[in-house]
């Protein structure tokens, strides 16, 4: 396994994808890591991200010697090159020029096996940010790229297995930094590469087993992606140990509760309560029209009834939540520029503590691009596992203003003919996000030879990598038409659709 050091990049997190996309496992840490924490590790390799500071500045982050010591190969990134160079006695200095983005690297000597592949015809395009560069070699290194900005660019210590890059190998703007990622994890730390689904699936199983013994375990099912892989997973381990609670809050998709049941009661023969919550969730929403209220509104209840059914579950000792890494990473803080609370994200995993229950989390350790793939490893159908993401309060922040049940009922159709169409026009893969939102506005219309005056749906379809910031998707205007039309023309209650060509920001992905 690789031992990933944090330095505060904004891109740390995309070197742990591309190791992992290597099928090797790592683990993201502080750089403070202590130098105990660092043996008791034991890495292969050890990869030392980029970072916001100058290794010269007064309290910059340093390297524990337990870096060098363990005698493992070390490859340095940005500032992880830097903070390298400047512990083996080079000099580290501001660059005259800051250099930001596309720059060609230009191979000098003969670049050791960690270049193979990199550079073609001795070039190689990379992505550069960064103000700082390496003015004087450290001792026993030599380098291996140049660019027409900056004189060294990429250094080796072949004999100790020591690398710093200057660019950044794990942006998809460096071409060939997965091969060089790749490279390094694979061949020269000599990681073998089992980190596959299959194999996550049966380490997982055995944890699990270890961990819960005879207990029983409960999980509150959503039939989101990480919630029914969680489900999926633990099932396979610990199979009747495990009752899982759906609630259906009146909030959710068309036929959604039913296709979870199908799913994981009839084909899995999971054990599922169904909870029919409808009634409950429209009364608590009725005459409530404030977005953030109304989350909270569908946040506790959704609390209360889990709360209600689990204490029905006998001698229940765990509960089990779908968290992944980057939840993790997210929330164990430290990085800068933490995201502001614009709306509150209300999911499973803001339960209180209550009745004692010790937390099972078996996705804790991977991205949501694994978690898809053990979720398919494990035969869920592939619809489920490839969904866009659907918000914890549903529907409720989808209504605008006041939720109720007819408005409901006339989103879910619409939003089911949009999607519908997306698929059968290929356009669903391509896009991260798309539904439809119900506005409680009616305006006029003319069907047949009658005035109408109906309500209005919006469409939104957004491309977003990280879903902080988004474009709206390009649909074609002939794909939008036939979905305007068939919506008008199946949806009683709808005679006006409009589509939504706002970016995030200054708009959000939500319309609440
Ligand atoms: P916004 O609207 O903030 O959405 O641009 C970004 C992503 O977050 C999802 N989202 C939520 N997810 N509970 C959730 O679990 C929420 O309250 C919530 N609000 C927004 C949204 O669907 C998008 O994917």
């Amino acid at each position: 396994k690789i031992l990933i050091l944090d330095f505060g990049s904004q891109y740390t997190q995309l070197i742990a994808r591309r190791v992992r996309e290597a099928h090797v496992y790592c683990e993201l840490h502080p750089y403070d890591m202590t130098q105990d924490e660092i043996r008791a590790f034991a890495p292969k390799g050890i990869i030392l991200s980029g970072g916001p500071k100058s290794v010269y500045e007064e309290g910059a982050p340093g390297l524990s010697d337990a870096v060098f010591e363990l005698g493992v190969p070390v490859l340095g990134i940005c500032y992880g090159m830097q903070v390298m160079s400047h512990h083996f006695g080079g000099l580290v200095v501001p660059a005259g020029k800051r250099e930001y983005g596309h720059a060609d690297l230009i191979a000098q000597g003969c670049p050791g096996p960690l270049f193979d592949g990199f550079f073609v015809e001795g070039k190689s395009p990379v992505w550069m940010s960064h103000g700082d560069h390496v003015e004087r070699m450290p001792e026993g290194f030599e380098t291996v790229a140049r660019s027409d900005n900056a004189p060294v660019c990429a250094i080796e210590n072949a004999e100790l297995k020591l690398y710093g890059v200057q660019f950044h190998p794990e942006v998809s703007h460096t071409p060939r930094g997965e091969i060089l990622i790749d490279t390094f994890v694979r061949k020269i730390c000599g990681c073998t590469g089992q980190w596959t689904p299959g194999q996550i699936i049966d380490d997982a199983v055995a944890r699990i087993r270890e961990q819960v013994g005879h207990g029983q375990v409960i999980l509150g099912l959503s039939g989101g992606v990480d919630s029914s892989v969680a489900a999926a997973l633990i099932h396979r381990a610990i199979g009747d140990q495990l009752t899982c609670v759906f609630v259906d809050n009146g909030l959710l998709r068309l036929g959604e509760g039913d296709q979870v049941m199908a799913t994981f009661a009839e084909n899995l023969g999971v054990r599922v309560i169904r909870v029919d919550a409808e009634d409950r969730f429209m009364q608590a929403l009725a005459g409530e029209p404030d977005p953030e209220r109304k989350r909270k509104i569908i946040g506790n209840l959704f609390i209360e009834i889990f709360e209600e059914e689990s204490a029905r579950i006998e001698g229940a000792s765990w509960l089990a939540q779908g968290t992944i890494y980057p939840d993790v990473i997210e929330s164990a803080g430290g990085k800068t520029g933490k995201a502001h609370n614009i709306k509150s994200h209300h999911n499973v995993g803001g339960l209180p503590e209550f009745m004692k229950l010790k937390l099972l989390e078996p996705l804790r350790e991977l991205f949501k691009d694994e978690v898809r793939a053990i979720g398919e490893e494990l035969g869920l159908p592939h619809p489920m596992v490839w969904r866009h993401p659907f918000p914890g309060p549903g529907l409720g922040v989808r209504i605008l203003g006041e939720v109720k049940k007819d408005y409901a009922d006339i989103l879910r159709r619409a939003d089911a003919i949009y999607i519908e169409e997306l698929f059968r026009t290929g356009h669903y893969d391509k896009i991260s996000q798309a539904f439809a939102v119900f506005l409680p506005v009616k305006s006029v219309g003319v069907m047949g030879d009658g005035r109408t005056y109906e309500y209005v749906v919006a469409l939104r379809a957004v491309e977003t990598r990280d879903f902080m910031t988004a474009g709206w998707y390009p649909m074609p205007y002939a794909d939008l038409a036939r979905i305007s039309n068939r919506i008008i023309n199946e949806v009683k209650g709808v005679n006006r659709v409009v589509y939504d060509i706002s970016s995030k920001p200054p708009a959000t992905i939500e319309w609440e």
